[in-house]
């Protein structure tokens, strides 16, 4: 394997008229992660393709035709089949993967992608001994961000998207959840969710737009006699009829917290979202038990986000709801508990143990999770939360891929489903988390096209 040169973004890579078919071929690894939903033990169950030879007529290659996997195999069997079934050898494109590494284009089910300004100041705060919430009840946290969010153009809050996905890009993803929750009035978090729904028509990556009005109590609020209580009306008779038929938004997210919204508003807000169509999911029990997680399973929330601190109950009710068709994704995000200087972890083997399946994201965000490296948070994953390796590529993949209900369209290299696909500059997948900080994706492919490349030097 060669070293991999400098990243570029390939421009037009989704426009470009493709050739039909795109054929991956010289792996040593091929993770297909076919099978749907992992849950319990199958959380670490992942199907490797793998040979000693990538040259060789066994190696595993994967073929597309317009912009869906058509198979996934031993390169000789591959070919003889295409051939046969009328896909002409020579209408294929070939990346090389150079003795590398295939996976599913990873998947980051948990961003805060669109926001103005900066908050290094708070880490100083924090290493001072200031808690996240008492810096938010002082106005500052999430607050300073809506103030600077508020305050940006279109343009710039473009151009800001445009960097973090193309550095989203970089680290393998494509296809990320994007929410809103830097404007808390209806003007700004329509401009947010609309900003993100058009980045992801821009592509290369596909943009997921959440609503997440019930992120904060905003200062014109706040500053009010039962404050919280008026925005929560004001989020049920204004805010969500607003986002509803501005139409964009596919799910509906709240920050359930002690001090934030209780279990109660969260269940008002995310209940009359579900009524417009938005899909629930939620910042659940993140610094304190606040009965997140056992309102997740209540109302069968596609996901239940951060579950740091979940009491006994919450646990018992997701790993309920887990036998369901539809479970309860429960989406760590481990970057955050270590950027916020937490000792606690999400106790991510207890849900493996009760059979809830384990998804992973970024958080990406400038209070707590400043980072868009999913690799990262996948070592994270490993070394705080204690799952497998393998556990996590499944967390990053196929079930994340399920905490957006997107499970039949992404996830897996499997014939019919989207041709989204990375390749490492590592051996096997199993080194994507043992060297942290590194720049390790070689190529990614988006529906079929190469949308990103970092050529063998
Ligand atoms: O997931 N906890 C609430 N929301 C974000 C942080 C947002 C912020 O601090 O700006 C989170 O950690
Ligand atoms: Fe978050």
């Amino acid at each position: 394997m060669t070293a991999p040169g400098p990243f570029r973004v390939i421009e037009g890579g989704r426009t470009a008229e493709p050739s039909p078919g795109l054929l991956v071929v010289g792996a040593r690894e091929v993770v297909t992660m076919a099978g749907g939903l992992r849950r319990g033990p199958e959380q670490g169950a992942v199907e490797r393709l793998r040979t000693d030879d990538p040259a060789g007529p066994e190696a595993p290659v994967v073929a597309c035709w317009e912009g869906r996997i058509l198979a996934v195999g031993p390169r000789a069997a591959v070919e003889a089949v295409l051939e046969r079934d009328g896909f002409p050898l020579a209408r294929f494109a070939r990346i090389d993967a150079d003795g590398g590494t295939v996976t599913p284009g990873l998947i980051d089910p948990h961003t805060h992608l669109l926001f103005a300004g900066t908050r290094e100041g708070e880490l100083i705060q924090r290493q001072r001994g200031a808690s996240y919430l008492d810096i938010l009840a002082a106005g500052g946290g999430i607050l300073s961000t809506v103030a600077a969010t508020r305050a940006a153009s279109e343009d710039d809050l473009l151009a800001h998207g445009r960097r973090w996905l193309d550095e989203m890009l970089a680290h393998g993803v494509t296809t990320v959840e994007a929410k809103s929750g830097y404007g808390l009035d209806l003007e700004t978090e329509v401009r947010l969710v609309e900003l993100a729904w058009r980045l992801g028509q821009d592509g290369p990556i596909d943009v997921v737009p959440t609503w997440l009005g019930a992120h904060a109590v905003p200062p014109e609020f706040a500053a009010r006699p039962a404050g919280t209580d008026a925005y929560v009306r004001y989020l049920l008779e204004e805010q969500l009829p607003g986002i509803a038929a501005h139409g964009r938004a596919r799910f509906a997210d709240v920050f359930c917290e002690t001090g934030v919204f209780t279990a109660d508003q969260s269940r008002r807000i995310l209940e009359a979202a579900a009524g417009y169509g938005l899909i629930p999911r939620l910042h659940a029990d993140e610094l304190a038990p606040s009965g997140g997680a056992e309102l997740a399973a209540a109302i069968g929330a596609a996901s239940a986000d951060h579950l740091a601190t979940p009491s006994d109950a919450g646990i018992a009710a997701l790993a309920a709801a887990a036998a369901s068709d539809e479970p309860v994704v429960a989406t760590l995000l481990p970057v955050t508990t270590w950027y916020l200087m937490k000792d606690h972890h999400a106790p991510a083997r207890r849900f493996v143990d009760a059979g809830i399946p384990v998804a992973i994201g970024t958080d990406f965000n400038p209070g707590t999770s400043p980072t868009a490296s999913l690799p990262l948070a996948m070592t994270f994953a490993c070394i705080n939360l204690g799952l497998s390796p393998d556990e996590v590529l499944a967390a990053v993949t196929i079930n994340a891929a399920g905490a957006l209900r997107m499970d039949d369209e992404i996830g897996s290299l499997e014939a019919g489903k989207a041709a989204d696909l990375t390749v490492w500059a590592v051996p096997t997948a199993t080194q994507i988390v043992t060297w942290p900080g590194a720049d390790l994706v070689r190529t990614v492919v988006k529906r079929g096209r190469i949308v990103a490349d970092r050529p063998a030097r």
